[in-house]
């Protein structure tokens, strides 16, 4: 039994084969559309979600299959106290495979430790989104046609934001890519992530604090938002929430084929005078998660042989 904790739970040809079916079912979803009949997902959401917990359910849906589970820690009995341990011991014999969101780092882990289904890390605090990784992933292949050579501006809160340590982490993986870290100086990359992933990579990369200075290198720009739920106090998340705002000008600096990506949700960051911009891509990368996720169900669950290696 296999789980998806950390994006570098799956090799790079694990992930890349995994891609090729998201992009297999999205050109023929029929004949997807009922592998799962009679299979459960559980989402077990103790962190507020739109994207990837209502993704998770659609895919499920669209596979054939069923959900349940709760959206917010209040609605569950982590509310009296129940552990993830607990939790997941029990939904092991109310589903076949659980998504879980987490405010605290590490809680899918815990419980991919104690469960006897697999457990799909959801997002957990500021550490991983592997879901979110593939989704960007299958979003650069469609734009770009593959992922090797890419330029990626990475650009708002790259201190707090697991969307972009996971794409960090999983993007080293690939043939000559360069990253542009683009943040206030009280949100960079960790060093950790410096030291332990780009660096060892040798991939190149610089940090700097505008976007004009580097938008025409690029052909991925990420935005992400300045989450007001990661900060201990809110002088510091009003001060920097809105250090980076991408306008029409500031896009037209970008190559023609620049594609503009962001997770969501969004609040200031992006203009939304730029979502008529063919190169605002963010809308599209969201509908990718539900065929990413889908992929993702069905190789967990051994559903479509040959994509996840025996034996690991
Ligand atoms: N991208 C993302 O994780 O969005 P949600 O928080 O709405 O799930």
């Amino acid at each position: 039994m296999r789980h998806l904790i950390d994006p570098l739970d799956f090799t790079l040809g694990e992930t890349e084969r995994l891609l090729e079916l998201a992009q297999k079912i999205i050109r023929e979803p029929e004949k997807y559309a009922h592998l799962c009949d009679g299979r459960i997902l559980a989402t077990l959401f103790y962190e507020p979600s739109t994207r990837t917990r209502l993704s998770f359910e659609s895919a499920m849906m669209r596979l054939g299959g069923k959900v349940l589970g709760f959206a917010s820690a209040d609605n569950s009995s982590a509310a009296k106290g129940e552990s993830v341990a607990d939790t997941i011991r029990m939904i092991s014999g109310y589903a076949d495979i659980a998504a879980m969101r987490h405010f605290k780092e590490g809680a899918p882990l815990v419980a991919s430790r104690y469960a006897k289904i697999p457990v799909i890390n959801a997002g957990d605090g500021g550490h991983q989104h592997p879901t979110q990784t593939l989704t960007d992933l299958l979003t650069i292949r469609l734009k770009r046609g593959e992922i090797n050579g890419v330029t990626i501006g990475l650009c708002g809160d790259l201190k707090f934001g697991r969307t972009v340590h996971s794409l960090i982490k999983s993007l080293v993986r690939y043939k000559g890519v360069k990253f542009l870290f683009i943040s206030p100086e009280e949100l960079p990359v960790p060093g950790y992530i410096l030291k332990e992933v780009v660096e060892p990579s040798g991939h190149s990369y610089r940090e700097v604090r505008t976007m004009e200075e580097v938008m025409p290198q690029l052909d991925i720009l990420y935005m992400t938002r300045v989450q007001r739920e990661r900060f201990f106090n809110e002088e510091d998340y009003v001060r920097l929430k809105d250090s980076f705002i991408l306008t029409p000008e500031k896009l037209n600096l970008g190559k023609k084929d620049l594609a503009v990506m962001h997770p969501l949700p969004r609040v200031n960051e992006i203009s939304p005078l730029v979502d008529a911009d063919e190169r605002a891509v963010y809308f599209e990368q969201a509908r990718n998660g539900v065929y990413v996720r889908m992929a993702l169900i069905l190789c967990l669950l051994g559903l479509v042989p040959g994509i996840l290696e025996e034996g690991e």
